[in-house]
């Protein structure tokens, strides 16, 4: 059989750990797939960069659209990221009648459907496992294996960034900037990684993930994002003495009212299988009627562990096994439904810090009780903060639309020293 032909855009981290990992199990991977697998040209933004492995024998092209016309091509690999030129070239390869597999989860994020549409419409394969969490295989994971299942609900841990921060400062009682900066000189963050910490990059492997799993039509618009730049290391001590760890959760969760989809920082109990993925590692947990539960963990980043996943998509192809990228046709997916406000309910970590006088408490409970919280628990502390102590607060489930009012009316207090951090608690 003829060689499966592969015009690669992008040789940065992903892309040499395609080339390394196709180059290290040739052998293998041609036995597995019936045929061979060729890279027959590249492109790059500098042809001339330094890159520890060989390019010599490939054929360059300075403009990666081109790729995407060439007849020696049979598969378009784009692993640039970003959206100008990877969304044309994903877009031309498609529309040429390429097969077309991309890492780029903003792309897929924002263009899914589209581009989606168009494979269909091209009846060419679509193909995009990296983009979400790397070497994790979860697309094909819900997508096959737990395709006879009705899914419930997915939780995770989609960035390795926040989950190693918040790791760090809980093991070193490192400041957020402290282990930020660590991330970076480690590798683990970008130059820029305002996408990692604010929730963007969670959110859109989030958004991929229920479409696919619900069935729904992807909308990055319905994942409400918060990140982790707001969390100190005594709101890590304090949760840990409440029985609860603090780690960035995605969740998608299926409701007869709506689907609710949302990153933000949560308490969840110690005892949790999630509050034990550490560092730069990600899970997903999957409730399926049919399996239970099913939690994957692994290296969501990193370029042999992401080429795993880019090359298992080509292997499918050159082995002749067509998966539609959402389990049914574009068309067939439902429009995606949050669920009103008042449906949103929890309960919550209210950490502030008052000025350490008397009568203080009684303020904010009187507040908590007009927006019809109750309290679960109190924290309150003579710890050394550099001005005011900390008065901890755990609340029963209540509406989060009350909670921000009433955390909008305990900042005004004048005993109340900085904005409060309010946290779900999320316990199932
Ligand atoms: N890194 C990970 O662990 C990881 C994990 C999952 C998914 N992803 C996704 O994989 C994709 C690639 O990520 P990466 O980490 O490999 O990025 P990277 O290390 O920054 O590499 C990007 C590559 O694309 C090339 N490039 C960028 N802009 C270009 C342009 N305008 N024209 C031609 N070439 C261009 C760069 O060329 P030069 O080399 O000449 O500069 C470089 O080779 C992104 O979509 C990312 O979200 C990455």
């Amino acid at each position: 059989m003829t060689a499966l032909r592969l015009g690669i855009a992008g040789l940065g981290t992903v892309g040499a750990g395609v080339l390394r990992t196709l180059e290290q199990n040739s052998a293998m991977i041609t036995a597995r797939c019936g045929r061979a697998i060729q890279v027959v040209a590249v492109s790059a933004r500098d042809k001339n960069k330094a890159r520890n492995f060989d390019i010599k024998n490939l054929q360059w092209v300075d403009d990666p659209l081109a790729l995407a016309g060439m007849p020696n091509v049979d598969v378009v690999v784009e692993l640039m990221g970003g959206d100008s030129p990877a969304r044309q070239l994903v877009e031309t390869g498609l529309r040429n009648g390429k097969a077309v597999i991309t890492a780029n989860k903003a792309l897929i994020a924002g263009h899914g459907m589209m581009l989606t549409q168009l494979a269909e419409a091209k009846q060419v394969v679509f193909a995009f496992e990296a983009a979400v969490v790397g070497g994790i295989p979860v697309i094909k994971t819900i997508r096959e294996a737990l395709a006879a299942n009705k899914i419930s609900e997915i939780q995770g841990i989609l960035n390795g960034t926040c989950n190693y921060i918040l790791t760090q400062m809980r093991l070193r009682q490192m400041s957020f900037q402290a282990a930020l900066q660590e991330a970076q000189t480690r590798g683990y963050a970008e130059a820029d990684p305002l996408f990692d910490i604010n929730g963007t990059d969670a959110a859109h492997k989030l958004a991929i993930l229920a479409a696919l799993a619900f069935g729904t039509q992807l909308d990055l618009n319905a994942v409400s994002a918060e990140g982790i730049s707001g969390i100190t290391p005594d709101d890590i001590i304090f949760a840990e003495e409440l029985g609860f760890r603090i780690k960035l959760l995605s969740v998608a969760r299926h409701h007869e009212y709506g689907l609710e989809q949302r990153v933000s920082p949560c308490l969840i109990p110690l005892l949790s299988p999630l509050a034990s993925v550490e560092n730069e590692y990600n899970a997903i947990q999957i409730q399926g009627d049919a399996i239970g539960h099913l939690m994957l963990v692994g290296r969501g980043a990193g370029a042999e562990a992401t080429a795993s996943a880019v090359l298992a998509d080509i292997m499918d192809i050159a082995a002749g096994r067509h998966a539609l990228p959402f389990n049914v046709a574009v068309s067939a997916l439902q429009k995606c439904l949050p669920p009103a406000a008042e449906k949103s309910r929890s309960s919550f970590y209210l950490r502030l810090v008052v000025s350490d006088q008397p009568g203080v408490v009684a303020d904010i409970a009187t507040i908590l009780r007009d927006h019809k919280i109750s309290i679960e628990s109190l924290l309150q502390r003579g710890r050394a903060m550099a001005a005011g102590v900390p008065v901890v607060i755990t609340t029963h489930e209540t509406m989060a639309s009350a909670m921000q009012q009433a955390a909008a009316k305990i900042v005004k207090l004048p005993v109340v020293l900085e904005p409060p951090c309010v946290l779900r608690i999320e316990n199932n």
